[in-house]
């Protein structure tokens, strides 16, 4: 079984092979292939895998590679985690929004659009390649803006693409343990919206037990119980009444939206965006590696610095809400490797497991057409992921999921013709964006910020 990374310089890359080097079962990835268009970071990768591998029997082997056809040619499985315009480029979408007072975040909001704009045209070309030189082979997406991104590459790719994200895993873990759900993985979601803009709006297993697939949704229970409302990230970060109010429990990305005001406060406050505290931290990583001459020690450099990295992450939300530390378990990795894994295993050995996964939408929400991506809990087999039914959106899930991906459609429609107008009716349709005259300026700034705008006519 032939894996291929694309963005394999890329920082959480460790965090895959290490789920690969602890997986034993028959059918096992046994090479990787890591590409990216910088040979330093690769190089530097490479090193932390070697020292990772060291001693582990069988352990995959890797070759690294600047040449994308080269590395798609032969492969089973496509992991693409690319960063368009690097960390330079993310703390660059969220100046700009920030300037105009506007959410500047990685995947949400203006930032998002921006992300999105550059990402698209680069994602197209890569769906194109894999169509002619490995066709056969399935593409988890994981380059965000995880949802437009899947939905760009499936216009080529049709189902053949699959997008991840760990955020609803770990929600349906956290709010799986409160309820006393002895075996999370065994539990039925009901979870649903598009990638960093869904709800659980139940969790069904069978009481007592706590084990096993049954009738019950023991959620309803979690918003009589306050202790146990404040006990978890989500609940910290939103407030119990909040919580109750809504009789659902958001991902921890609606944060941007209903505390809009409060986030971009705190971050246009912040010392840094964290755009540009990972650009600084995580050059500090690679300038160091670049220093080395052996792999000895490469993955304890690698591990302090993913700590500190977990350890911050949505600092700013938390500061915000008042919802202090991370919980030490949430900063156990398990998440996004986690999910890719389960995915090639279910597909490889047609395991037939259900996962939170971003595919077309099919007829899973009447509000949305079949080609729509969206976040849904999916059964996957040899023949890939298929949605499962979830109970109808209400009427505040549809307003938001009809409004973001109407905004898709725009990034997507800018990023496949070209056209200027589309990317600033992007800006301008996006709930977070309160301007026509502001998506404007937001297009005028994002152009001047990132070259590989360039792409974008006016006029047109
Ligand atoms: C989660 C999300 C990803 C996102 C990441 C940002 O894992 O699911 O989509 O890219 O957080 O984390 P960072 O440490 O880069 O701010
Ligand atoms: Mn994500």
């Amino acid at each position: 079984m032939r894996l291929t990374i694309l963005g394999g310089g890329g920082f959480r890359v460790p965090l895959v092979y290490g789920a690969l080097l602890r997986d034993r079962a028959e059918g096992r990835v046994t090479h990787i292939t890591l590409h990216d268009l910088d040979g330093a970071r690769l190089n530097a990768i490479a090193r932390v895998l070697a020292d990772q591998g060291a001693g582990v029997p069988d352990a995959p082997s890797v070759t690294v590679t600047t040449d994308l056809d080269e590395a798609l040619r032969g492969a089973d499985f496509v992991f693409s985690a690319i960063r368009v315009g690097g960390l330079e480029g993310r703390a660059a979408d969220e100046r700009v929004a920030l300037a105009e007072g506007v959410l500047g975040q990685e995947t949400v909001g203006a930032g998002g659009i921006a992300y999105g704009l550059r990402t698209v045209p680069v994602a197209v070309d890569i769906a194109r390649r894999v169509a002619r030189l490995s066709p056969g082979a399935w593409v988890i997406n994981f380059t965000n803006p995880a949802g437009l991104v899947t939905e760009a590459m499936s216009r080529h790719l049709g189902d053949r693409v699959i997008g991840i994200c760990d955020s609803p895993v770990g929600l349906g873990r956290r709010v799986a343990r409160v309820l006393g759900v002895a075996d999370p993985a065994r539990a039925r979601l009901d979870y649903v919206g598009l990638n960093h803009l869904g709800w659980l709006r139940g969790v069904y297993a069978d009481e007592g037990s706590g084990t096993g697939a049954g009738a019950v949704n023991l959620l309803p229970a979690l918003f009589e119980d306050e202790s146990a409302l404040t006990s978890f990230e989500e609940g910290r970060l939103f407030g119990a009444e909040w919580l109750r109010s809504l009789g659902s429990v958001p991902n921890e990305y609606l944060h941007y939206y209903y505390f809009n005001r409060e986030t971009v406060t705190a971050y246009r406050e912040a010392k840094q965006t964290r755009g540009a505290f990972l650009r600084d931290q995580q050059a500090r990583f690679y300038d160091g590696m670049a220093e080395r001459t052996s792999a000895e020690g490469a993955l304890a450099a690698w591990d302090h610095t993913r700590a500190e990295r977990e350890a911050t992450y949505m600092a700013e939300n938390r500061e915000a809400a008042g919802a202090g530390e991370r919980a030490a378990d949430d900063l156990e990795s398990g998440g996004y490797e986690y999910v890719a894994l389960a995915l090639m295993r279910a597909i490889a050995r047609d395991e037939q497991a259900t996962l939170i996964l971003n595919v077309r939408n099919g007829t899973t929400l009447p509000l949305l057409d079949e080609d729509a991506v969206v976040e849904v809990p999916c059964l996957v087999g040899a023949t890939g992921a298929r949605p499962v039914a979830v109970s109808p959106l209400t009427g505040h899930e549809a307003g938001l999921v009809a409004a973001v991906k109407a905004v898709e459609r725009c990034v997507l429609e800018a990023g496949e013709s070209g056209s200027a107008r589309a990317a600033v009716k992007a800006f301008a349709l996006h709930p977070l964006v309160d301007s026509v005259g502001v998506a404007r300026r937001l297009l005028d700034g994002y152009r001047s910020a990132h070259p590989g705008l360039g792409y974008l006519r006016s006029g047109a």
